[in-house]
């Protein structure tokens, strides 16, 4: 595709060139099948994002999680406030984004034990209804941080922890502090610029934070069904939803109470001894009311390989391991983890998506990383959500980061009508090149994402073999290549 810079590109089809052929009526397509496309199976062979037509899907996107009271964002676009609304769906359609991933706090939706705010999920449903309108899909996301407000995190209800669950000479921040902090009749930290003191992720090996995520897993109290109970009442208000590619259980699950089972910080342990558990409550919960939509789960977020011994429910066809890639934590390349995450595909016959990586402002060794990072997730084929939106703006000028935005506007394959073997992209050149096997069963056509902004004055496009493949701009991002049609 041309890029301002060199204007040659290559698009490589390995296809069968059919002598008699007629043109397909792209325009009759797409007003025949004017929706989003399901996303509703895994290849257990490829690995890859199925969507209802057969195509191969790619995803591009951002976080977008609201860690405080009222648990979502402002719909209206004020430059410097973290909005998400039509302003903001609008500028990610037009850098080039597809996906969203959409934190949806259980402290939102349950601020009374067992009485759910209509009003909050209602208001979530139209900010995923916002993304649909331009053609953006939503991850539904339940976030969480060092698990509640009561250990300067977030994430499960108010009224979650209990105080007495721990001895006073054990109480958050121990024995990170050698006090416990003071707090007020929440019991939240106060004041609350104690929060300040104490680094966030080192929080979960406090004593407080792992006894409650014990609870949560061994369903104390009827925590661990509360928690599925809220993934069933989330899932009744999106198994409807066409642009919903997924349920992400729950963002970045501790390990558990490492003070009462050291074992659990042993590499995969966690996994199958406790997380396997909740994932299995929650998702039994989720197929009561929807059987369709995708099951994202995460594992311990310290593993080098996967320690699950099975997906939810053990159907591979069905979920996606959701994973992060941070350095720290994680040891080594991006590279290297995107080989371990295959190999934890091909045990699990499962699909891998990485749903966060650093994708804000940084020193020149952050900034290489990333380029880096855009460069293995294409070697590799796998979709990318970046941390975070809200890093994407300067937030005095409103204005997004050059540095940043230009790799949210990369080009890139969302839709193979077929099996792709290999993409590319350089956004120095602004060569993209993409090749696979086309099918010529699938109706739908391929769709390549070429932002405006990185290709100010068009593209230059070759198919080889030539005509194998009918060329038709969908819309100003888009290119879509239909198989020419059997007479
Ligand atoms: C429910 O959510 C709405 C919207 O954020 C909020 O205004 C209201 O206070 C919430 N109700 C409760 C009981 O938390
Ligand atoms: C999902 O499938 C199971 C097993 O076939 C069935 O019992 C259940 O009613 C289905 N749920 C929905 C919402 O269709
Ligand atoms: C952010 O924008 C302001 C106003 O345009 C500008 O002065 C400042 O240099 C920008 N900051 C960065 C880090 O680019």
């Amino acid at each position: 595709m041309l890029a301002s810079i060199v204007p040659v590109s290559l698009l490589t089809v390995i296809g069968i060139l059919l002598s008699d052929a007629l043109a397909q009526d792209p325009d009759g397509w797409y007003k025949t099948n004017p929706a989003m496309a399901r996303i509703n199976r895994v290849d257990q062979n490829t690995h890859q994002l199925i969507d209802e037509f057969g195509r191969t899907r790619f995803f591009h996107g951002t976080n977008v999680v609201m860690k405080e009271p009222p648990w979502h964002r402002p719909f209206e676009w004020i430059p410097g406030v973290s909005s998400f609304g039509e302003q903001d769906v609008q500028n990610l359609h037009d850098l080039g984004v597809n996906i969203v991933r959409l934190g949806h706090s259980w402290a939102g939706a349950e601020p009374v034990r067992g009485s759910y705010n209509q009003t909050f999920l209602d208001i979530m449903k139209k900010q995923t209804k916002i993304a649909e309108d331009r053609g953006i899909y939503v991850l539904v996301d339940v976030h969480q941080d060092c698990l509640s407000r009561q250990f300067c995190g977030h994430g499960v209800p108010d009224w979650f922890v209990k105080e007495n669950w721990v001895p006073s000479t054990k109480r958050y921040p121990l024995p990170l502090k050698p006090t416990s902090f003071p707090v007020n009749e929440n019991g939240f930290p106060t004041p609350q610029s104690l929060c300040d003191t104490v680094d966030w992720s080192l929080s979960y090996t406090s004593v407080a934070v792992g006894n409650a995520f014990g609870r949560l897993y061994n369903d104390y109290d009827g925590l661990g069904n509360a928690f599925a109970a809220f993934w069933k009442r989330l899932a009744s208000g999106y198994n409807e939803a066409t642009n919903v590619v997924g349920y992400n259980l729950l963002n970045e699950p501790w390990v558990g109470d490492t003070w009462a089972n050291p074992t659990l910080l042993v590499p995969g342990v966690a996994d199958h001894k406790v997380l396997e558990g909740l994932w299995n409550r929650a998702a039994q919960q989720i197929r009561t009311v929807d059987n369709d939509t995708l099951i994202w789960f995460e594992g311990a977020t310290l593993d080098v390989l996967s320690g699950f011994e099975n997906v939810p429910l053990g159907d591979g066809s069905k979920s996606v391991h959701s994973f992060h890639y941070y350095s720290p934590p994680q040891l080594g390349s991006i590279s290297q983890t995107l080989n371990n995450r295959h190999k934890d595909n091909e045990r699990l016959r499962t699909a891998g998506v990485l749903t966060e990586l650093t994708f804000w402002m940084g020193n020149e060794k952050q900034m290489q990383d990333l380029t880096d990072a855009m460069a293995a997730t294409d070697a590799s084929m796998v979709s990318w959500i970046g941390w975070a939106y809200e890093n994407l703006y300067n937030g005095t000028s409103g204005r997004p980061y050059p540095e940043l935005a230009k790799h949210y506007s990369r080009a890139y394959p969302a839709a193979v009508a077929g099996n792709p073997t290999r993409f590319s992209f350089s956004e120095s050149s602004g060569n993209f090149n993409l090749q696979f096997t086309s099918d010529p069963s699938i109706s739908a056509p391929t769709e390549i994402i070429l932002p405006p902004s990185t290709f100010p004055n068009g593209y230059d496009v070759h198919v080889s073999p030539e005509g194998s493949l009918l060329q038709y701009a969908f819309d100003k991002r888009t290119l879509a290549l239909f198989h020419p049609r059997i007479s």
